[in-house]
């Protein structure tokens, strides 16, 4: 599996994975298996793109995009309710004895690894590539996690090693705020 960066070819391949696991178009045999809540515009996603270098890719041996995260500053993400509300309530969650703002923090998410490739250290791959591109930028990242995503809550947890830093409410839902150091 290769790890990379996205370019705007590979935009129909996100939008593809996206909506397969967004929870407007995911199949039923699909949904145990954890769904994604953002939605972004073709001009959203240029941005996230080409501009802040924002959407980290697996590709297998075929060139064929097996998983993306998406990945950038709150200046970029103020336009998403949801994150929004992040930053309202992140200065409450302190992180490891430091106060967490939208200057020492990032937010990553969502990330989609394809069912055929789930379990096989994809994810693991992905989200270290991710943390990589950012490590310069900031000391911290945090992400958010619908308390009925076991499988998301347990593979960031598990396998990325992201603590729990306390939970909020968002249009009727209840989400976990995880973080994690970049170094
Ligand atoms: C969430 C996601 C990125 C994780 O990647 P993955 O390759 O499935 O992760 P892994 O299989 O390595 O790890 C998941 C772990 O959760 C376990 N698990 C599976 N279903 C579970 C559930 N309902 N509750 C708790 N744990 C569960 C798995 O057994 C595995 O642990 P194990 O390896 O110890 O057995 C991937 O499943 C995905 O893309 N899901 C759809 C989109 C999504 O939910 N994105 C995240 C939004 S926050």
């Amino acid at each position: 599996m290769e790890y990379t960066l996205a370019t705007m070819n590979d935009l129909p391949a996100i939008k593809a994975l996206l909506a397969r696991y967004h929870k407007d178009t995911i199949s039923q045999e699909d949904i145990a298996g954890g769904f994604v809540t953002t939605k972004l515009s073709d001009q959203q996603f240029e941005d996230l793109i080409v501009n802040r270098k924002g959407v980290t890719l697996a590709k297998d041996e075929n060139g064929t995009v097996k998983a993306f995260a998406l990945a950038a500053g709150w200046d970029y993400w103020m336009q998403v309710p949801i994150m929004k509300r992040m930053t309202e309530v992140l200065p409450d969650m302190p992180f490891e004895g430091t106060a967490l703002d939208e200057t020492n923090t990032y937010q990553y998410g969502p990330v989609c690894v394809d069912v055929s490739v789930r379990g096989t250290g994809v994810f693991e791959g992905i989200f270290k590539a991710s943390l990589k591109q950012f490590e310069d930028q900031y000391p911290v990242m945090v992400t958010f996690i619908n308390q009925i995503n076991g499988r998301s809550y347990a593979a960031h947890t598990k396998k990325a090693h992201m603590t729990e830093i306390g939970t909020f409410d968002f249009n009727n839902n209840h989400y976990w705020m995880m973080a994690i150091k970049t170094r």
